[in-house]
């Protein structure tokens, strides 16, 4: 299947600041990161904080210029600038969630505000009140929300709502920065199912996160980053069951509960015959 989403060879470094300002030294978060995701997979990003991962979602979006490498659209590379990337669908088409969900509401507006500018967005933008309660049903809220204000919602309602809102453009990428990992265990796993219900629909997920046994259960590839670089990539199952890298190992052995699944999956693997040779994962 085509990615609708990839990134090739993609560099990119922050530049220094302070006395020696433009000396032309920066701090290189993105070391030749070549990814790709296909409509409703779910590629997973783990590694240590500070290993790059906001960043790759941030400079995929636009928020990063300067990087080098190409970022590909539904094949096509990206042109970040406003009006080639509206153009283009990318604009509504590639949508961020991220882990403070305040962040991505503005708290002087409506949530119908809200809604109503990101519809606006869409390629077919419909801006009725049964439109927006069909977007908040979607995330398991309803209309009473729309003439309230962010400030009057709980993280993981809020959360929704940012949700609600990425959802109103009708992306068919979500790039998503740890968006649980603000929020009570039983809200989380009522976003991932959230979540698991749009990758039904076809979309498709770049989901960072620390949690490994998050991605354990939602991810269909996981790729682990270490000092901006992409160090190991694979199947969700088979790189936790059977890392290939000390470091990804050192990842699940930091993490007791998938320590125990690992071991499980590799006694299910045990278990099974040997897959004919040439056999897809
Ligand atoms: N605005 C910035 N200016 C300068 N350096 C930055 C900036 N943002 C991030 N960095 C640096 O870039 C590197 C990658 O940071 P990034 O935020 O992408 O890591 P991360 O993997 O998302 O970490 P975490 O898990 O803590 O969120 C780090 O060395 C960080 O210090
Ligand atoms: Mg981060």
């Amino acid at each position: 299947m085509t990615a609708v989403l990839a990134v090739e060879h993609l560099n990119f470094g922050y530049p220094t600041s302070g006395l020696i300002s433009g000396s032309g030294i920066a701090v290189k978060a993105l070391d030749d990161v070549s990814l790709s995701v296909e409509p409703g997979r779910v590629l997973g990003i783990v590694g240590e904080s500070g290993s790059g991962k906001s960043t790759l979602l941030r400079t995929i979006v636009g928020l990063n210029r300067g990087y080098t490498g190409t970022i590909r659209y539904r094949g096509e590379p990206v042109d970040h600038t406003t009006r080639a990337a509206r153009r283009s669908g990318f604009v509504a088409g590639v949508q961020m969630i991220f882990q403070d969900p305040g962040g991505s509401l503005n708290p002087f507006k409506t949530i119908r505000q809200t809604l109503l500018a990101a519809l606006a967005r869409a390629p077919a933008p419909r801006a009725g009140t049964s439109e927006l309660e069909a977007l908040l049903h979607q995330v398991g809220m309803n209309g009473s929300a729309l003439d309230r204000r962010p400030s009057e919602f709980s993280g993981g309602q809020s959360q929704r709502l940012a949700i609600a809102r990425a959802l109103a453009c009708n992306p068919s990428v979500l790039l998503c920065d740890e968006p649980t990992s603000a929020l009570d265990v039983s809200i989380q796993a009522q976003i991932l199912e959230l979540f698991g219900r749009l990758k039904g629909e076809g979309r498709a997920f770049i989901f960072v996160t620390h949690n490994l046994g998050v991605l354990g259960h939602i991810a269909d590839t996981i790729a682990v980053m270490h000092r901006g670089r992409v160090v190991e990539v694979g199947p969700a199952r088979e790189l936790i069951a059977a890392p290939q890298q000390a470091y990804t190992a050192a990842l699940i052995a930091a993490s007791p509960r998938l320590k125990h699944r690992g071991l499980l999956l590799k006694n299910a693997r045990h278990r099974l015959s040997p897959a004919p040779a040439g056999s897809a994962s």
